[in-house]
């Protein structure tokens, strides 16, 4: 189905067309005078030079041949050569039934899908997430999900760190207070215990207590990066070690990224890249764009329209070591080789914004991609805290994602307990869902580059701009329904009517603006584009809502009307936040 700018654009292009205009000029934008008209054309004026004539002159003729139509209504000519308008109530009736009826929201599929993978999470084995890898993995998560509902194949891949010396630290801690272990006999030639030989709050311990002595002594430093090297040269004892830290991780690291709703398709991590790295460096020598320079070996990737310096990509050491761009662009080989993507998409710390411009111009330069691969890097900005600086507990330490998220959902839990619409065991899930919202919310409604202040008693909040205000919104609807008898779900019913208020035909027009916003999403990586049109969309609801007697209306016609009006917008917020990473609860 034609989406309501393209309706709108169409009718206008016809009204051109016949008063001997290029169609090409009928197109429609918003007005951003919304009190004067719901829409403006400033056709008349672009066609100015073409056609020698006022702009007035031109848009008044165009104007002529709209009176009458089923589509626009008061129609104006304004100022310069503006035409303003509004819609028909019964174009835009007719729009939204159509839209009801379709399960994809009048939205269609993409005609030929693309593949797209999206790189986030990027989580370090062994090291407990923190708040520095929320945002890549609530803002990677909807970029996808976005994708997914455009109709596109989305590959979301955790990218792990397991490929570093966080794992010889552990090995050499593991080596002094466990010297018994089998894994450190290089004789052993049985099985390996099957059971791992920590829990992952050790492995927690283990870590940060073997990261500090390696910046005081210097030997166990020695010693971790020899075991570091054993384990990349494959020395069975340490490999099956390094298995048994990612089991137990992995199996943390799920377990956290579901309290956020977050999943990946792939689980493969830095070390899985390591057997593509001889060959590549090889190739990339032999076609001459990789060259040693002081026992390094680079690849030069700046160019003549650089603004700032672009140093070389080095992917290999003096001593022989890979480096953290080696990795992405051997990251690069097997992404091509396995899945040929259309596009590859990078949600990661803005500042590792030059290290990504080196890799995908040495990606492109080396023929790693092709040249019609598409290489995007969506860097997002910092949590700060009210202070403006990054967010950080109150012991001035680095807040872990657990805590965080059983902050936000313990407060939560105080509120709607205070409520009391929501009754016993069914709070602490209320509260878990409430508060997935109000996370996911807070990040997602700013634009993504951008840094942002991270505030829990302003995003807890069920009004304003916030999580549960969406989710109240839905709910509300669906209280509604309940008392009218409607069980259907999100069962549809067409019997839309052409709005006879000002707040029912704002709220018509937005439900039929979704397309566009989901475009403007899709199209940006943008998920603050589906937060602003939901935020928008509840918001003409509520205001409908107080305006309007919905189930003590006693035209039996009319009420039905709102009902499948209701049913539309409870679909439309549904499929927002669904795309935005959450779901709503029944009460709350
Ligand atoms: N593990 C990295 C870090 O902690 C992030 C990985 C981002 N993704 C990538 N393909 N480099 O900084």
């Amino acid at each position: 189905m034609l989406s309501l700018q393209e309706q709108i654009n169409k009718e206008l292009a016809k009204a051109f067309e016949t008063a001997g205009y290029d169609a090409a000029y009928g197109r429609a934008v918003v007005s951003n005078r919304p009190d004067l008209c719901e829409f403006q054309c400033n056709g008349a004026m672009a066609a100015k030079k073409a056609y020698g004539k006022a702009p007035r002159e031109i848009a008044s003729e165009v104007a002529a041949k709209l009176e009458g139509s089923s589509v626009l209504k008061n129609v104006k000519v304004e100022g310069p050569g503006f035409i303003n308008f509004d819609l028909t109530e019964q174009m835009l009736a007719g729009f939204i039934s159509e839209m009801a009826a379709d399960d994809h929201l009048g939205y269609g599929t993409a005609k030929e899908p693309k593949t797209i993978i999206v790189d986030y999470g990027g989580p370090n084995v062994a090291k407990p997430l923190h708040i520095g890898h929320l945002r890549a993995a609530i803002i990677g998560e909807s970029v996808k999900r976005i994708g997914r509902f455009v109709g596109n194949k989305m590959i979301g891949d955790v990218h792990l760190g397991d490929w570093g010396l966080q794992m010889g630290l552990i090995i050499a801690s593991l080596s002094e207070s466990n010297p018994g272990l089998p894994y450190f006999d290089e004789s052993f030639e049985g099985e390996y215990p099957e059971e791992a030989p920590f829990t992952i709050s050790e492995l927690e311990q283990i870590y940060p207590e073997a990261s500090a002595r390696s910046k005081a002594d210097e030997d166990f430093r020695q010693k971790a990066l020899k075991a570091t090297s054993e384990l990349q040269d494959g020395r069975p004892g340490y490999r099956a070690l390094w298995r048994h830290i990612m089991n137990v991780s992995v199996a943390d690291l799920k377990a956290n990224y579901e309290k956020l709703n977050v999943s990946f398709e792939l689980w493969k991590g830095e070390s899985d890249v390591q057997k593509y790295i001889p060959d590549m460096l090889e190739k990339m020598e032999k076609d001459g764009f990789a060259y040693e320079d002081q026992g390094a070996l680079i690849i030069d990737v700046k160019e003549d329209s650089d603004t700032k310096e672009v140093p070389p990509c080095i992917v290999r050491k003096s001593d022989g070591a890979a480096l953290y761009a080696t990795t992405d662009l051997a990251t690069l080989v097997e992404r091509m080789k396995l899945y040929d993507p259309d596009k590859v998409i990078y949600v990661v710390d803005k500042r590792q914004g030059m290290h990504f411009e080196q890799v995908f111009r040495a990606a492109r330069k080396t023929g790693i991609v092709k040249p019609e691969t598409g290489l995007e890097f969506l860097g997002f900005g910092t949590m700060n805290g009210k202070d403006g600086k990054p967010f950080k507990t109150r012991e001035g330490g680095v807040m872990r994602l657990e805590t965080l998220i059983k902050e936000i959902e313990d407060q939560m839990y105080e509120k709607i307990a205070g409520n009391q619409s929501v009754k016993g065991e069914n709070i602490r899930e209320t509260a878990r869902i409430v508060a997935c919202s109000a996370l996911k919310y807070a990040d997602l409604s700013n634009q993504a580059t951008k840094d942002y202040i991270f505030d829990p008693d302003k995003f807890t909040s069920f009004e304003g701009n916030t999580g549960p205000y969406i989710l109240y919104t839905i709910v509300r609807i669906n209280s509604i329904l309940e008392k009218h008898g409607d069980t259907a779900g999100n069962g549809r019913a067409y019997a839309f009517r052409p709005a006879g208020s000002e707040s029912e035909k704002t709220l018509q027009r937005i439900c039929a603006q979704f397309s566009q916003a989901v475009d403007a999403a899709y199209e940006e990586s943008a998920p603050h584009r589906i937060c602003a049109y939901i935020y928008e969309l509840a918001n003409a609801f509520n205001h409908f809502y107080h305006e309007t007697k919905i189930l003590s209306e006693p035209d039996e016609q009319k009420k039905e009307g709102y009902i499948a009006l209701l049913r539309l917008v409870r679909s439309i917020l549904n499929a927002g936040i669904d795309m935005l990473g959450f779901e709503a609860p029944q009460r709350m």
